[in-house]
């Protein structure tokens, strides 16, 4: 049955709330009766395939949140990610063309496919690692003991960071990880804990900037530091980048880790697939990115009055792209509720879209492919403790905050 205009306004809200993480699928597929439509707080939310790919590559919206007409937008773009005290630009993903172009293409030349798959044997060891530090154990946590501390490490041992100094970027990685989120999201109180964060991680940057000004070394910093003075870029554009690989980097690729574990021992049938055919992890990983993505939404602003699909979204609205859904939407995938690593079209929109397409992509599947393998290679007969866990409160970039499993024991490798 359709919903009047006044039921959709509403449910949008009850996708932010907590009691609707574990399972926000359902909320979608009635948000996508009507695939544009207005809730109660003036959100314009897009909940369809084909309308939310055509708005990720429309000039006329924006992702930079100072052109937001709400205060909460230029009051968290003004501090987010940056230090203290310090203005400077916002970091790329909240820029648009041209210098939103102009600096992503300063790190893409570096995230080199031999830098990326040059990671692939280190990242097999990292999780090895980690695993082997608990086999002597009958419980494991997905979260705590193998998806939180992967992804700093890695990012950091790419960037150049010092082994010894990588704890101190766990805790940053937490604190700023919600420096992604709408701005809306965040209270005055976390913004300035975030705050204290980017200006602590500054700080330590600066220093390790320094350090490779004297002694360039073969890593992503050294790389960064040089295409960045080529191009007449300050220290500052530098830092705030880096700063913000380390986020979006971050608690992503924890939620890809723990939603494929999920999802892996809620389809059994799968996993014995995957112990079998270890090379269907490229297929499973892609299926997660599109079933059960870490990003459910982004969010933009328009920068004029945009007709799309019957409505006209009015210049200067806030709207939610909701990637998670037009991911499951059936006028574009078949059997799109049905998890299939085998599906022939998959052309999801776990990584967003157009100019904004995920840069780390690439090392985000290499983390996420290993992880997934090894862990159906040694876990012994694992079983879920509690279906479902519990949730992190993030509606936009979703994930469990724990995933304990029972096993029987750790193979060896
Ligand atoms: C499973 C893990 C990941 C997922 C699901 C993911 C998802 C996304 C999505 C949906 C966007 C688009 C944002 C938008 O349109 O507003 C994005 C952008 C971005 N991601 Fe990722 N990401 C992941 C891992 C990573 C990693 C490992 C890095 C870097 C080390 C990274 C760096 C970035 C950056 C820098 C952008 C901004 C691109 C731009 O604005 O041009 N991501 N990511």
């Amino acid at each position: 049955m359709t919903q009047t205009a006044t039921e959709q306004g509403k449910v949008f809200a009850r996708i932010l709330d907590p009691a609707s993480r574990a399972n926000p699928y359902p909320l979608y597929a009635r948000l996508r009766e009507t695939p544009i439509s207005r809730q109660d707080d003036g959100t314009y939310v897009v909940s369809t395939y084909q309308e939310i790919a055509a708005l990720l590559h429309d000039p006329r919206i924006s992702s930079d949140e100072r052109k937001s007409s709400k205060e909460a937008g230029a009051l968290a773009a003004s501090g987010k990610l940056t230090p203290a005290g310090q203005p400077s630009n916002p970091p790329f993903i909240f820029l648009d063309p041209p210098e939103h172009d102009r600096l992503r293409r300063l790190v893409i030349q570096q995230f080199t496919p031999e830098r990326v798959e040059g990671m692939r044997e280190h990242v097999v060891e990292l999780v090895n690692h980690l695993l082997d530090a608990k086999k002597n154990s009958q419980q494991i946590d997905i979260v705590d003991d193998l998806a939180y501390p992967l992804p700093v490490t890695v990012i950091c041992d790419m960037l150049g960071v010092p082994r010894e100094d990588e704890p101190r970027f766990h805790k940053w990685a937490t604190l700023l990880a919600r420096s992604l989120d709408p701005a809306q999201g965040i209270s005055e109180a976390e913004l300035k804990q975030t705050i204290q964060a980017a200006t602590e991680i500054g700080e330590y940057m600066n220093g390790l900037i320094e350090a490779r000004q004297k002694e360039p070394r073969d890593d992503m910093l050294s790389g960064l530091l040089a295409s960045y003075r080529q191009a007449g870029r300050g220290e500052r554009d530098l830092l705030v980048t880096m700063t913000l690989l380390l986020v979006a980097g971050h608690e992503t690729t924890v939620n890809l880790i723990t939603n494929g574990t999920l999802t892996l021992l809620r389809h059994p049938e799968v996993l014995e697939q995957l112990r079998r055919e270890p090379d269907l992890v490229i297929r499973v990983v892609e299926e997660l990115l599109r079933f059960d993505p870490p990003v459910q939404f982004r969010t933009r602003t328009t920068l004029t009055d945009i007709p799309i699909a019957g409505v006209t979204i009015p210049k200067g609205a806030a709207v939610a792209l909701l990637l998670a859904s037009g991911s499951r939407d059936p006028r574009r995938f078949t059997d799109p509720e049905r998890f299939d690593p085998r599906r022939s079209d998959n052309e999801h929109l776990g990584f967003g879209g157009a100019i904004h397409y995920c840069v780390g992509a690439p090392l985000a599947r290499v983390e996420t492919q290993v992880a997934l393998s090894i862990l159906a290679q040694r876990l012994l007969n694992p079983r879920m403790e509690v279906d479902p866990p519990p949730y992190r409160e993030n509606a936009s970039l979703r994930g469990p905050e724990h995933l304990l499993i029972r096993i029987d024991g750790i193979r060896d490798i």
